[in-house]
């Protein structure tokens, strides 16, 4: 599948610093004190576990619209001029039960929870040899294509240990309907305050079955302080009612294994309350461009308390290194044609360059600082 880049390395030298990215008020990794209900836990289990096979597993359908950064007030800004997309079928619902079986395997309910002032319940890192299944698919070249060609530029999953975070909000209060009719409810654990992503762009794909689910959209403040809303992953348009006639209202209906994808490191956004439902299980798979020549304001303030931090601290050192070696190893290849060609060298243009990879270092570095290990029960 082709994908596009349009961003080239000229233009990108001149964008603003990126956005101030706020993490959660935990210092350290933290397990969560609410446990998830074992039906939920028995419910996932499969009788066979398969391998991900995209010709099975995939049935990716282009979303139907595609907001721009300009739209939004951000033009120029970030690495692609897509902002965020509608959202778009990309796993089958055998592929769903599959990562469903992972998420709530034994070993990595023994080893991948955690919680944070932002959300009470994830799953993050669970690694190849726990799920094996979830990793081949979002490692996959297929899946990558799918991303890119909605995102506008080419991209690549972040690092192995960032496949993925699952948000988990289980609602077990009852939804209240209030005298005037409103829905309520004293659930919270599906917002997230206003933030940006530590990561260029995202992957949110919904994992439940949210049929009786109400809500759940993302909203996007602009420069001018407008909020816009967007619809979540879960929210996809019936196209069957829609074409049963005029006079048949479309109307939404929730489904699993539709995604969004939006490029959160540049948008300030926060996910809004959805309400009904037994539960929310939404994966978000983070992901950086593919080109190591093209900017990457990569941090990780929003993983680093929640994640098992030597891993975490191998998977970013080890990606932003080879990005380097990438980058060092063109410039020098350019240099040696500059020389056979004779033409003069170009000092500016070096220091520039050497500029660019300093701050790539100095961020890299900034970004590697002990962590207290999690206390173990
Ligand atoms: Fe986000």
């Amino acid at each position: 599948m082709p994908s596009r880049t349009f961003v080239s390395d000229a233009n990108i030298k001149k964008s603003l610093p990126p956005p101030k990215v706020i993490g959660p008020t935990t210092t350290k990794a933290t397990r969560p004190t609410n446990k998830i209900p074992q039906d939920i836990i028995d419910g996932a289990k499969v009788v066979k576990k398969e391998e991900f096979d995209p010709e099975r597993h995939l049935q990716f359908q282009p979303p139907t619209y595609i907001y721009t950064m300009k739209e939004f007030g951000f033009e120029g800004q970030g690495i692609s001029p897509v902002a965020a997309s509608e959202p778009f079928p990309l796993f089958t619902p055998e592929a769903i039960k599959q990562i469903r079986a992972e998420i709530f395997s034994e070993p990595v309910l023994r080893d991948c929870q955690y919680s944070s002032s932002f959300a009470k319940n994830m799953i993050r890192g669970m690694g190849r040899a726990r799920a094996p299944f979830t990793h081949d698919a979002w490692s996959s070249p297929e899946v990558a294509a799918m991303v890119s060609s909605v995102a506008g530029i080419d991209l690549t999953h972040m690092f192995d240990y960032e496949i993925a975070n699952i948000n988990i909000s289980i609602n077990d209060q009852t939804t209240v309907i209030s005298s005037d009719g409103k829905v309520q409810s004293k659930d919270s654990t599906s917002a997230f305050a206003w933030h940006y992503d530590s990561f260029p762009f995202v992957c949110v794909t919904m994992v439940s079955d949210c049929s009786e689910m109400i809500g759940g959209e993302t909203a996007i403040r602009t420069p001018s302080g407008e909020v816009r809303k967007i619809r979540g992953p879960a929210m996809v348009r019936d196209h069957s009612l829609h074409l049963a006639g005029p006079h048949v209202k479309p109307t939404l209906i929730h489904e699993q294994g539709t995604a969004v994808v939006m490029q959160g490191r540049y948008l300030e956004h926060k996910a809004l309350k959805s309400i009904g439902g037994r539960e929310r299980i939404s994966m978000v798979t983070p992901f950086r461009p593919k080109s190591p020549l093209i900017r990457d304001e990569s941090i990780l303030t929003g993983s680093r308390a929640i994640s098992n931090w030597s891993e975490l601290y191998h998977g970013y050192t080890d990606y932003r290194l080879e990005v380097l070696e990438e980058r060092l190893r063109e410039k020098r290849k350019s240099e040696r044609i500059r020389e056979d060609t004779k033409r003069p060298f170009d000092c500016e243009s070096m220091r520039r360059f050497l500029e660019d990879q300093i701050a790539y270092l100095e961020t890299t570095y900034s970004e590697i600082y002990p962590v207290e290990d999690m206390d173990e029960d």
